[in-house]
């Protein structure tokens, strides 16, 4: 074993301390797997002795392997090697892969061109990080629930819902939202889940589905697994252009149509009252489904009220889905559908042979959670940290950015889209600022295959950045695009020329 460690070698020149180099050596050696689980590190004295180094220096390597997570000390007995499986994947890089799946972004990320870690500025994710979680209620409720169903809590569970949580969402989540019955919510196991079921129920292979452009890039992947053919509509600031959309309906004739109308993932963009109703219209005429998505509504920082187009669905037409991702606890896995009478059979059907039911103990404990009143005390905390988040970070934007960047204020949600003058290195900027510990959105991975080749956008969220990180980290990335920028100028310059 000791062989082992002789053949790591620590610059005495270099500006990085003694003990980080080591620390570093050993932290590389327990991710590949080197030093399994639960092996016994060298003794200090050993350890100072092989590398030819300060007893002090090792004691301090360590010491920062245990706090980084890395390294535990039975005292008396040594240091000892903790689940390398555990340490080797931070909880960071999880928040980020939930909308890099299925993009070739995923292995610039794990080829670990672009590290996620503690310090890391992180503009990409819009999902909140695990501090924001409301762990403590939440063990409240889970263990008044044990206490008062037992094991019923871990039965099957109807797979329409437990009625309780149905009750609950139709009274306090959707009162003065959504006028609907208990009856009418179908619970699912996350708005993924829903996209998927919907799919599932209403779509035959070859059967057209009309998204926005940019999109969800989740949705796409569903209903491409579907078989289904994509036709997209872009979005402009207040929805799409209705003649564009009416000729894609007349055209494509989708059964459904996937959209976003408040704060869309991933431009912010919302459809206006008027273009809600018209679409509601066209799907009407052209007898096509909406799937309705409603990620973020919650949060209307500019007091827009936009209506959900649920809302104003007498037809019949429209499933709403709501996820509860961005503002509760993703690893919940939890949401749910409105839906009618008429469409309600298929859904539950493809529930019920996708995955029987949600968690009977998850929906229990959301229900009590929901009656206790915690919920809305837990949106009004979000609202409040969002929003901090979003003035934080439009007013660092109007501060830093350059001219020939733009962008609009959505007014609310998690997202900020900006557009990159024509031509610019969206990739260059991409890796310059992971070196510099900030990462984002490359807005190209929005967009299904349909799409433009040269997107100059890119995705800002603010969902899992700490507010005192926001203008630092736009100041770093503005200069980074400045000088970015200016490259390109000149390159523009000599084309032109
Ligand atoms: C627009 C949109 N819809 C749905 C989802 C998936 O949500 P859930 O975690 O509830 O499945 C996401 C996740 O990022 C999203 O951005």
């Amino acid at each position: 074993m000791l062989e082992l460690f002789k053949s790591i070698s620590l610059n005495k020149d270099s500006c990085t301390p003694l003990y980080i180099q080591l620390c570093d050596a050993l932290k590389k050696m327990i991710s590949e797997g080197l030093l399994p689980t639960d092996s016994r590190l060298p003794s200090i004295r050993r350890m100072a002795e092989q590398l030819d180094i300060n007893q002090v220096t090792a004691v301090s390597a360590y010491k920062q392997l245990e706090k980084e997570g890395y390294a535990y000390s039975r005292p008396g007995s040594g240091t000892y090697v903790t689940n390398s499986l555990k340490t080797a994947e931070p909880a960071a890089n999880v928040a980020i892969l939930d909308e890099y799946y299925q993009s070739e972004e995923l292995s610039v990320i794990s080829n670990d061109q672009i590290r996620i870690h503690e310090n890391t500025i992180n503009f990409a994710s819009a999902t909140p990080a695990s501090d924001l979680f409301p762990v403590e209620n939440f063990k409240v409720v889970l263990n008044e629930v044990l206490e008062r169903d037992k094991g019923n809590a871990f039965n099957y569970q109807d797979s329409h819902g437990y009625y309780p949580l149905m009750e609950s969402i139709s009274n306090v989540l959707l009162k003065d939202i959504i006028a609907c019955e208990a009856a009418d919510v179908q619970i699912i196991s996350g708005a993924q889940q829903g996209i998927d079921v919907i799919s599932k129920a209403f779509l035959s292979h070859g059967d057209y589905v009309l998204t926005e452009s940019p999109t969800y890039t989740g949705a796409i992947a569903v209903f491409k697994s579907r078989g289904a053919q994509l036709a997209d509509i872009q979005i402009g600031e207040d929805g799409p252009d209705l003649a564009v959309l009416e000729y894609k309906l007349k055209t494509c004739k989708p059964k459904l149509i996937y959209t976003i109308p408040s704060f869309q993932n991933p431009t912010g963009y919302s459809y206006s009252n008027r273009k809600r109703a018209e679409l509601l219209k066209l799907a009407e005429k052209y007898n096509a489904i909406i799937i309705e998505d409603d990620y973020v509504s919650d949060f209307d920082f500019d007091k827009k009220g936009y209506l959900p187009l649920k809302s104003l669905d007498t037809g019949g037409r429209v499933i709403y889905i709501k996820s509860f991702s961005k503002i509760f606890m993703p690893g919940l896995r939890l949401g749910f559908m409105v839906i009618s009478s008429e469409l309600k059979h298929k859904t539950l059907e493809a529930k019920h042979t996708t995955d029987i039911s949600t968690s009977g103990l998850i929906q229990r404990a959301f229900d009590l959670y929901i009656r206790k009143g915690f919920w809305n005390t837990h949106l009004e905390f979000m609202y409040s940290i969002y929003k901090e988040r979003y003035l934080e970070l439009t007013n660092s934007l109007d501060k830093h950015l350059p001219n020939c960047v733009k962008y609009t204020k959505p007014g609310g949600g998690l997202n900020i889209w900006i557009e990159m003058p024509y031509g610019f290195p969206v990739n260059s900027l991409l890796k310059k600022a992971a070196a510099n510990d900030i990462v984002f959105a490359p807005g190209r991975v929005f967009y299904s295959g349909n799409s433009p080749q040269s997107i100059n956008n890119i995705r800002l969220s603010f969902a899992a950045v700490f507010r005192e990180q926001i203008e630092p980290g736009i100041s770093k990335l503005c200069e980074i695009i400045k000088s970015l920028n200016s490259i390109r100028d000149s390159y523009v310059n000599i084309r032109i020329l």
